[in-house]
């Protein structure tokens, strides 16, 4: 192990991560994940999963739960964190999920597996490896042939009032002083940030989150972050491509620009300067996408017919709840759609939400019964639900396995 790692692995030993114990696993769903590239049908029915840098598992041991038909794999190099999880798995009678102490970056100590892993997440791990292209090289030799791998690193631009704010502590305390005193001091300096280079931005707050993710933000010992055109290089010299971003709300002009023309003028621009223009715009403290192999395709959207007869789930990051007025609302990926809790959509996403296995199109307006709906509104309302992603198309697998 280098220097770079064992500093991060005491680092993240005396603070691991993530702090508190509610999952998030919106970015963990393996079919969902695998549903962005084209792959060739009858693939295996149980997928391999792996979490690379998987801190204390929550998010992991949450995604085992709800998908018991796969199969988990965590990583990590921190003692701390892995015997918390590996405890924490066996409360829990989890038969689908198992921890390992190993370091991403030395691929002896990683637990193989024959055909690789179909998906491997690595969310806040990579930029703060001694050498993060050999680290991604290393995850995407593990890939099964049309794997993904599904990434989060911090972004550059978005980071820069936190950079500010790091460059001001280390002219107080320097980072080789890694004691309680340092601490103190970041949380007195961030009081400071909160009316200055924190006012405003998704950093304003910081002097008062819990210890753990305080030290994640102010006090940790090796970080590097990136602009997007740093991180497509990265990734094309690992032999990936990117697929997407996992929220791509965020890198959509229609999210920040309400002005149509300016929306037109700039629809001629490359997808990629496009992003480079937002990051610049607005605040992207991390950036989360799916990357695959070159040679991989990512999917196409059936066609209307195929629409019909084509088997659909709904999306797993999609939440009904009851807001604070008690209506009904819809959430995507933490975001309110404006859906009509009286209207069709409603009904559509509601009857798709009783099925378990799936439904095309057809079979689910059947189960409308007593409705009358239009055929051709209601399927050109259904491609609308797949298209705002409150719906996907997982891919057949092998059922006979
Ligand atoms: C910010 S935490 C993220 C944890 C988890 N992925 C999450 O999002 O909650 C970074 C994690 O990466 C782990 N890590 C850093 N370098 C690593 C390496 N070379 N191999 C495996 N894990 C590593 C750290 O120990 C730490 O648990």
């Amino acid at each position: 192990m280098d220097r770079v790692t064992a500093a991060v692995r005491a680092f993240y030993e005396a603070y691991p991560y993530p702090p508190g114990n509610r999952p998030d696993c919106d970015a963990y769903h393996a079919r969902l994940l695998l549903s962005y590239i084209e792959r060739p049908a009858g693939m295996p029915r149980q997928l391999q999963l792996l979490e690379a840098g998987c801190g204390r598992g929550i998010n992991l041991t949450e995604a085992a739960a709800l998908q018991p038909d796969d199969r988990f794999t965590g990583i990590d190099i921190n003692r701390v964190a892995i015997d918390e999880a590996s405890a924490n798995i066996r409360s829990s009678a989890l038969a689908n999920l198992s921890f390992h102490l190993a370091d991403l970056l030395d691929p002896a100590s990683l637990p193989g597996v024959s055909q690789g892993y179909d998906v491997i997440l690595s969310y806040g791990v990579i930029h703060h490896l001694s050498d993060p292209l050999r680290g991604l090289q290393q995850l995407t030799e593990q890939l099964a042939p049309h794997g993904v791998l599904s990434l989060m690193v911090d972004g550059r631009y978005g980071r820069q009032p936190l950079d500010r704010f790091l460059q001001a502590l280390q002219m107080v305390t320097p980072s080789a002083e890694q004691d309680g005193q340092r601490a103190e001091t970041a949380r007195a300096l961030a009081r400071i940030a909160e009316k200055g280079v924190f006012h405003g931005n998704c950093w304003q707050g910081t002097s008062s989150v819990d210890e753990v993710e305080f030290a994640d933000r102010c006090l940790h010992v090796h970080e590097q972050s990136y602009d997007i055109e740093g991180l497509l290089q990265l990734l094309d010299k690992a032999g990936l491509q990117f697929i997407r971003w996992h929220q791509p709300d965020d890198w959509s002009l229609k999210t920040i620009c309400d002005d149509e023309a300016l929306i037109e003028r700039l629809q001629s621009l490359e997808p990629s300067m496009t992003y480079q223009l937002i990051e610049r715009l607005t605040y992207r403290p991390k950036l989360t996408l799916v990357a695959a192999r070159k040679e991989d395709q990512p999917r196409h959207p059936p066609s209307r017919e195929a629409f019909l007869s084509k088997r659909f789930c709904l999306s797993p990051q999609l939440r009904r709840v009851t807001d604070e007025t008690g209506d009904t609302v819809w959430l995507l990926r933490g975001r309110k759609l404006s859906i009509d809790a009286q209207g069709l959509a409603h009904r559509l996403l509601t009857a798709a939400s009783q099925s378990d296995s799936g439904f095309s199109a057809s079979q689910l307006f059947q189960r409308l019964t007593g409705e009358s709906i239009e055929p051709q509104q209601a399927l050109n309302l259904f491609i609308q639900l797949y298209d705002l992603e409150c719906l996907y198309a997982p891919h057949e697998t092998d059922r006979s396995e």
